[in-house]
């Protein structure tokens, strides 16, 4: 089984958040379970810079407003496919930031161009796919460009917050027919929708959790797709997201002092409180590690923070985004002993934080699967999670039930309002009193399965029904 995975992120090599590391972690899970899994990516520096091996495949002269290339090679231990196309992708900023934190304005054409090329490739018969695996807005035209071509498409949802909208007058630009410009098509209020093309034009669609599969087709977390998302329910599963096992290890991790059992943490939270400036204290030190966006609920612990520091707990926050949120941690941490907060981006303290932590809070508004609170569980760092998403799918609540049955790995908290945050800090901090109870709940978080293996095997027979189709 050949599969062509085609994103816009792929960890190690380039990444702004968890679609890059499960872009990463596919070939080798999948590889698990007989699948040969080619990943295609722009050609931004850091990629182009790790290539090696590189052989031209296809030569293309019109790539959207310039010449372009795309190139097989080796980076990181993947086998790749690269957009090599220094108009679109050979610029500094972020992948699709410039340095003032705007949208490339030509983003549509950098990600269409992405996807007309990973059709082409398929098309060209060197390496013929089985499926081709599209990844979230960027990929989503690929599934267009791929329509007519006998070539079975998968689009993954990993975020329905980003649809990769573009003006109609860019219909020709983009290599679109005008008649597939209306509701029934790529159309969206007026413009081009990236996103919806792609859940349109794909043979399937999967998101990252089972929750997430059936929210998305409720008004409240469609983001204006929940009628396309009701309309194609029957071809839309959820195949839960799984960590790296080997790079989150508690037992091997570089980045801290190893632990098999969580007895070990002690050591680590420590280092932490000593890295991060915070006292000692009986209480429990909470870590978040997270992109500051709406999305991500952290105005709500803004408002709910009293309920843990009045408690004795501790919090400890490494992030960036939104200004205004960077700001407004900064100033929670200079008035209070308790909290310390770094702004940035650092993959060495996430490991630290995620191994000291007592608990790791994620109070998402909406969460497609979410990737920390599975770091949390891995390292029995005690997951405070919003009900939503994926994070209704892995964490067990620690309710009366759950405890008296021995299978509860967390604390979930419903409405995702700071007053039922609050209530849920207030709960950590009572049984984190409880060292019976905590070691109990450490006990089940670090013997959960989080890895690949289930999804993996999911993914498999999803490329299967495909290519037999
Ligand atoms: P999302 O993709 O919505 O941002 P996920 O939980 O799926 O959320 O993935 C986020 C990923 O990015 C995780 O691997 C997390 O550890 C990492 N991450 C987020 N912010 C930072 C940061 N400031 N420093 C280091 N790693 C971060
Ligand atoms: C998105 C989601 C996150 C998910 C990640 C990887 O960025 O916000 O919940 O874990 O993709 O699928």
């Amino acid at each position: 089984m050949k599969v062509l995975s085609v994103a816009s992120e792929c960890a190690p090599l380039v990444k702004t958040g968890g679609l890059a590391d499960v872009v990463g972690a596919l070939p080798g899970a999948l590889a698990e379970v007989g699948v040969e899994m080619r990943v295609m990516l722009p050609g931004y520096p850091a990629v182009m810079a790790a290539l090696e091996g590189a052989k031209v495949v296809l030569k293309i002269d019109d790539c959207f407003g310039g010449k372009g290339r795309v190139l097989s090679g080796e980076a990181a231990g993947f086998d790749l496919l690269v957009l090599e196309a220094a108009h679109l992708f050979d610029r500094g900023g972020s992948l699709y930031l410039d340095e003032h934190k705007h949208d490339w304005p030509d983003n549509p054409e950098r990600f269409a161009a992405l996807s007309w090329a990973a059709a082409a490739v398929a098309k060209a018969g060197t390496w013929r796919p089985d499926v081709v695996h599209l990844h979230d807005w960027q990929a989503g035209l690929a599934a267009y460009y791929l329509k007519d071509s006998g070539i079975p498409t998968v689009l993954t949802i990993h975020n329905i917050a980003f649809h990769g909208l573009a003006g109609r007058d860019q219909i020709e630009s983009l290599r679109l027919d005008p008649h597939d410009f209306d509701r029934e098509g790529y159309e969206f209020w007026g413009k081009i929708s990236s996103l919806k093309a792609g859940l349109v034009w794909s043979d399937r669609i999967t998101t990252v959790s089972p929750t997430y599969a059936r929210e998305l087709m409720r008004p409240e977390f469609g983001m204006g797709l929940d009628g396309v998302m009701r309309a194609r329910s029957g071809d839309l599963s959820g195949i839960l997201n799984g960590i790296d096992e080997a790079i989150w290890n508690p037992a091997s991790d570089p980045e801290i002092k190893g632990y098999k059992s969580a007895k070990g943490k002690a050591r680590n939270t420590a280092a932490l409180r000593k890295e991060l400036g915070l006292p000692e204290s009986a209480g429990p030190l909470c870590v978040v590690i997270s992109r500051l966006s709406d999305q991500k609920g952290l105005d709500l612990l803004l408002e709910a923070l009293p309920a843990l520091i009045d408690n004795g707990g501790q919090l400890a926050l490494l992030g960036s985004g939104s200004p205004a949120m960077e700001v407004a941690f900064t100033h929670v941490a200079e008035a209070h002993d308790g909290v310390a907060v770094r702004i940035g981006y650092d993959e060495g303290l996430s490991h630290r934080m995620i191994a000291g932590g007592d608990a790791i809070l994620v109070p998402s508004r909406f969460e497609p699967c979410g990737l920390t609170q599975l770091y949390g569980l891995r390292y029995g760092t005690i997951p405070v999670v919003a009900l939503t998403g994926g994070l209704a799918d892995t964490v067990i609540d620690a309710n009366p039930a759950a405890l008296a049955t021995g299978v509860a790995t967390g604390i979930q908290f419903y409405p995702v309002t700071s007053e039922a945050l609050a209530q849920a800090l207030i709960r950590l901090t009572e049984l984190y009193a409880d060292p019976g109870i905590w070691a109990r709940l450490q006990k089940n978080a670090m013997t959960q399965p989080v890895g690949w293996a289930q999804s993996a095997r999911a993914y498999a027979d999803l490329y299967e029904v495909l290519a037999s189709a």
